[in-house]
């Protein structure tokens, strides 16, 4: 069983979709903790209803982004985490937090990268006029959405899309998606090389843990 940290800056629905995994059995992951920069985050609720531990941490607190992300760092080496994701969490990370965690931090994506990255992915989806878009799961490097992608799924834009009615569409399929992801991950299927992410078999994850 993996420890995973979340972080979340909103409403906190693929957490949620972690946490409801994690209860059902289907991923070998358990949430233990979850971090939030905007203390009005519905994400910490949902962290505390299912007994988990959930820390607001205000940028506004700390003098730098940099100071602020080496305390989420202490944070999260006492608690002996395995896996950071980030579910919505609305900061960039800078190049020093991402060194030390890097390989361990995915993120999810409402586009399939590397096309609209960035805020309002289905936004500028529906305005581009693409006719397929979708999620993205993917390591987090220091760039924006550019990291070595582990999963996507695609989301054909319908005809009468708007942007809440395609967004609600891809949210179903990160709700999937994110799980899934995390899943691999625990069961050390991923491996990562260069900007690919191999999948192995779940023979060869297990026989790589061993
Ligand atoms: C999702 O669309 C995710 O892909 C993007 O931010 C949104 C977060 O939604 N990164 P929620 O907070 O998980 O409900």
């Amino acid at each position: 069983m993996i420890r995973v940290a979340v972080l979340a800056s909103g409403r906190g629905s693929n957490l949620q979709a972690l946490l409801d995994a994690a209860a059902a059995g289907q991923i070998e992951a358990q949430v233990t903790l979850v971090i939030s920069d905007n203390p009005q985050a519905r994400a910490l609720e949902r962290a505390r209803r299912h007994g988990v531990e959930a820390v607001v941490v205000p940028r506004a607190a700390f003098p730098s982004r940099e100071a602020m992300e080496d305390h989420i760092a202490g944070l999260i080496e006492a608690r002996n985490i395995d896996l950071i994701v980030l579910a919505g969490y609305m900061r960039l990370l800078g190049k020093k937090f991402v060194e030390r965690f890097y390989g361990r931090i995915i993120n999810i994506h409402p586009s399939l990268l590397p096309a609209f990255p960035g805020l309002e992915a289905q936004r500028q989806a529906l305005e581009y006029g693409v006719k397929i878009t979708g999620c993205t799961v993917h390591f987090v490097d220091a760039g924006m959405d550019t990291g070595p992608i582990i999963l996507q799924a695609a989301v054909p834009v319908e005809e009468n899309d708007t942007v809440e009615t395609l967004a609600a569409r891809i949210l179903e399929q990160e709700h999937r998606l994110l799980p899934a992801a995390v899943q691999l991950f625990a069961a050390g299927r991923l491996v990562l090389e260069g900007r690919r992410v191999k999948i192995l078999t779940g023979a060869e994850g297990r026989e790589a843990g061993r």
